[in-house]
């Protein structure tokens, strides 16, 4: 990844936990998205998942669908989330998995998390460690993980098919990748794709369905099932550009373009 991007990704992101521990200081109680910086996606998780995670978290969720109805997690399993953030799908995963189990969360951003472990606090629970690190560069030995988890984050690497591979070095034989992510679902004008701003928004990296399944069988994935489930129309679109004060770089763009052009997806496959 190259340092600019890298560097702009996590001002941006550290700019939004900051935002979210500010607010939880001042005890505002709001979430990310009331406070203006991001478009909250609570409403991906049903009250089900929800269920004992500290409000913090659920506040500074970023993600684009939810992961873990995807990954059947088991008592006693190690999961790993990619790109945790504020630690959503950590805190529920660490739920599924119980006391055998165990949840590392990897980021790369310090007040991300910073963030996650205030979270983690709240929580009480104990099955749980937050790890900094790239995803390009996963700091865990070989074959240590039943299941990956990760929430639009894979959109965000310029080296996705590093990312990926490390996420199958990382599985046990058999080990499940079921993950959140932004795909592409028509084509799209080069300056629509070349915005910084965009791509740290988690949509100018996303990859297409094929190109996405054919860089996951690459790496040596079986199995694979894309799944578009949150398809972002152009009002959807419109309002998360206002949600990140990014309304004046929209609409420059042709909006007719952008209509259902990306979409959260479900992603599964199996090592
Ligand atoms: C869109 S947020 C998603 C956070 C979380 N998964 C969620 O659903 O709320 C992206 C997160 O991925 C992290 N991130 C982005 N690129 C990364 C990379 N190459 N290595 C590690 N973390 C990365 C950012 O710091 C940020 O916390």
């Amino acid at each position: 990844m190259s340092i600019q991007i890298k560097d702009e990704i996590k001002a941006y992101y550290g700019g939004i936990a900051k935002s979210v521990t500010e607010a939880s200081k001042s005890s505002c109680g709001c979430s990310a998205s009331c406070c203006g910086e991001v478009s909250n996606e609570s409403f991906l998780y049903s009250e089900e998942f929800l269920k004992g995670v500290p409000m913090e978290a659920v506040n500074a969720s970023l993600g684009c669908a939810n992961p873990l109805v995807l990954a059947n997690l088991q008592k006693g399993e190690t999961v790993l989330d990619l790109g945790s953030g504020g630690g959503i799908d950590v805190l529920i995963a660490s739920k599924y998995v119980g006391e055998t189990g165990r949840v590392i969360g990897l980021d790369m951003t310090d007040e991300m998390l910073e963030l996650a472990h205030a979270n983690l606090k709240k929580s009480g629970v104990q099955n749980v460690r937050f790890v900094k690190g790239y995803i390009e560069d996963i700091p865990l030995e070989s074959e240590t993980v039943d299941v990956v988890t990760s929430n639009c984050v894979i959109n965000l690497s310029e080296d996705k098919e590093q990312a990926l591979k490390e996420a199958y070095r990382v599985l046990k034989n058999g080990g499940r990748f079921a993950i959140a992510d932004i795909v592409q679902l028509k084509p799209v004008s080069d300056d629509i794709m070349q915005n910084v701003q965009m791509w740290v928004g988690c949509i100018s990296g996303a990859l297409e369905i094929q190109a996405y399944k054919a860089l996951l069988e690459k790496v040596g994935f079986k199995s694979v099932e894309i799944t578009p489930v949150n398809i972002y129309t152009k009002e959807i679109v419109r309002q998360i550009a206002d949600d990140k004060k990014l309304g004046d770089i929209y609409s420059q763009m042709d909006e007719n373009m952008l209509d259902g052009a990306f979409a959260g997806a479900h992603v599964k496959a199996y090592k």
